[in-house]
């Protein structure tokens, strides 16, 4: 079937299978392979992505589904040079090792800034709790959500 979609700003056309998941039409057809697919089972959260501005588990939706809509990707954060206030965040804090889980819950705090700019820990902890991540016992990722909230220009 033919699909019509948004991804990162530029308009994508392409005939897929209707069973196909968003996270292998990003991964496979579009060579977007920062989002990552850790389960396949909507337990791990390393696939999310921006639907509308939403955060989605990538592996939970069909490509047919995100036709008409607007997907963001990690390869979407960073501005002319500039990483986002989020990335830059994770950088700051160290709040990644092995970085498996790092784009969805990049992507799942930037979700969280642009509804929330000033979100508690506990906000926070409750935004990224959809995702796992085995390294950093999720000090540090709270710890970058908010030093990107206080660095928003940066
Ligand atoms: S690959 Fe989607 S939640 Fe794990
Ligand atoms: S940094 Fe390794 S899973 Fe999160």
């Amino acid at each position: 079937m033919n699909v019509s979609l948004t991804v990162n700003g530029e308009r994508v056309e392409h005939d897929v299978e209707p069973r196909q998941l968003l996270v292998h039409f990003l991964r496979d057809t579009l060579d977007l392979t920062g989002t990552h697919w850790g389960c396949d089972t909507s337990n791990c959260g390393a696939c999310v992505v921006l639907l509308d501005g939403k955060p989605v588990k990538s592996c939970t939706i069909l490509t047919a589904m995100a036709s008409g809509h607007e997907v963001r990707t990690v390869e979407d954060l960073a501005t002319n040079g500039h990483l986002d206030p989020v990335q830059q965040g994770f950088h700051e804090t160290h709040a990644l090792q092995c970085g498996f889980c790092t784009p969805g819950m990049q992507m799942t705090v930037r979700a969280l800034l642009d509804e929330n700019p000033d979100p508690t820990e506990a906000e926070i902890r409750t935004a990224i709790s959809g995702g796992i991540c085995r390294c950093t016992g999720y000090k540090n990722i709270v710890a970058a959500a908010r030093w990107a909230a206080e660095h928003q220009e940066a």
